[in-house]
């Protein structure tokens, strides 16, 4: 069985990249999204929502980078276009348009729930390889995704 650099075996590992490339797409849509939100959130709590967005995007542009490090680590190439992301990722762009805080909430609790989903089926692959590095990173990313839900789902009370 042949092994890359960090001593996995290559088949598990491009299975890895799998789940990792995916959830990188899906990273994307989402930090233009957060962007999206960030300009375009009108109404009551407007101050409150366009920071907590910044904060939001900001913590998913050094999460792109690692994943997309990750990728590299294991011997495979990152997905690095528009175009790659839309046709690999699951959640969808939101319109240009305006949004009130509410809707948006709504929008990226269900967003977040299934990067969750897709983290948790990417844990069992990277468990399944015996990628430990992987599996701590994609637990990380779990752990601040479920925070976040727990606080969509707060606001949204
Ligand atoms: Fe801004």
């Amino acid at each position: 069985m042949s092994k890359n650099n960090v001593g996995l075996p290559v088949d598990g590992s491009k299975r890895v990249v799998e789940q990792l490339n995916k959830h990188l797409a899906n990273l994307h849509v989402l930090y233009t999204k957060l962007h999206n939100y960030h300009w375009n959130v009108e109404g009551r709590g407007f101050f409150t929502i366009h920071a907590k967005l910044e904060e939001l995007y900001d913590g998913v542009a050094e999460e792109i980078d690692a994943v997309a490090e990750r990728i590299l680590m294991l011997g495979e190439r990152p997905l690095a276009s528009m175009a790659d992301y839309l046709k690999y990722a699951e959640l969808e762009e939101a319109p240009s348009e305006a949004i009130q805080s509410d809707e948006l909430a709504k929008v990226l609790l269900k967003d977040f729930q299934t990067l969750i989903n897709n983290l948790r089926a990417g844990i069992e692959v990277a468990q399944e390889v015996g990628d430990e590095v992987t599996v701590d990173m994609m637990i990380g990313s779990l752990s601040n995704l479920e925070k976040s839900v727990w606080m969509l789902d707060a606001f949204l009370k």
